[in-house]
C-alpha cells in the first residue's frame, strides 16, 4: 500500500513538458491555442510556439505536444507544411500529441482539413495519437470563430490531458511490471 502511495506521489511530481504549436493567418487559430493553453496551464507548465520559429530542439523532450493550423486550399498552410515536412522521422518518439484545425463549418470532404494532415504526419514522425484530430469552425475565412469555440478547444484539450494521463499510467505500470 506504501509503496502504492509513493508510485503515485512520484508520477505526481513527474515535470511534464506541454508544447502548444500553432500557425494563423488572422489569429483565429491563434486564440484557440491560447484558450488551450490556458486551460493546459491548470496542469503545468505549457509553451506556446509559432509553427515558423518552432524549433526542433524545442520538441525533443516533449510529452505532450499539440499542433493546429488553419486549413487552406483544402490543406495545411505554407508554414505548417514547412514545419512538418523539416522534422525528421522519430523527433517525437514517445510524446502523446494531438492535431486541430481551424475551417469552414461543412463537411470535412467538401473543406479539407489540416488536421487530419497534421496528425499523419505527427503519427510518421513517431507521435502517438491520443485522440482524433478535431476542427473549429470560423463564420468567415478572417474570422471570428463560431459562437462557443475557445470554451470547446478549453474543453478539447483537457480531453488530450485526460488520454494522456491515462496513457501514461498504462505506460509507468508496464514498465513497474517489467
Ligand atoms: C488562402 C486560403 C485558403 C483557404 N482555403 C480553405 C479551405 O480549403 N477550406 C476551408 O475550410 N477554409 C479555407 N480557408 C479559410 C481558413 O480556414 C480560415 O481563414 C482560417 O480557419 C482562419 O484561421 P486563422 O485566423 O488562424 O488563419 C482558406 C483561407 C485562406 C486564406
Amino acid at each position: 500500500m506504501l509503496v502504492r502511495v509513493c508510485l503515485l506521489n512520484q508520477r505526481k511530481e513527474q515535470k511534464m513538458n506541454m508544447l502548444i504549436i500553432y500557425d494563423s493567418t488572422f489569429g483565429n487559430t491563434a486564440q484557440l491555442a491560447r484558450a488551450m493553453a490556458d486551460r493546459l496551464g491548470e496542469h503545468g507548465t505549457v509553451r506556446i510556439a509559432l509553427a515558423d520559429e518552432a524549433s526542433l530542439s524545442e520538441m525533443k523532450e516533449i510529452d505532450l505536444l499539440i499542433v493546429g493550423g488553419p486549413t487552406q486550399r483544402h490543406g495545411l498552410s505554407p508554414a505548417m507544411r514547412d514545419l512538418l515536412e523539416r522534422l525528421p522521422r522519430r523527433t517525437l518518439r514517445g510524446a502523446g500529441a494531438a492535431a486541430f484545425d481551424t475551417r469552414y463549418h461543412m463537411a470535412a470532404w467538401k473543406s479539407g482539413s489540416a488536421a487530419h494532415r497534421i496528425a499523419s504526419r505527427l503519427k510518421r514522425i513517431g507521435a502517438s495519437r491520443l485522440v482524433e484530430p478535431e476542427s473549429f469552425f470560423v463564420v468567415e475565412r478572417e474570422g471570428p470563430l463560431e459562437e462557443g469555440e475557445l470554451e470547446r478547444a478549453a474543453r478539447w484539450a483537457e480531453e488530450v490531458f485526460v488520454k494522456f494521463e491515462a496513457s501514461r499510467s498504462v505506460q509507468q505500470d508496464k514498465a513497474e511490471v517489467r
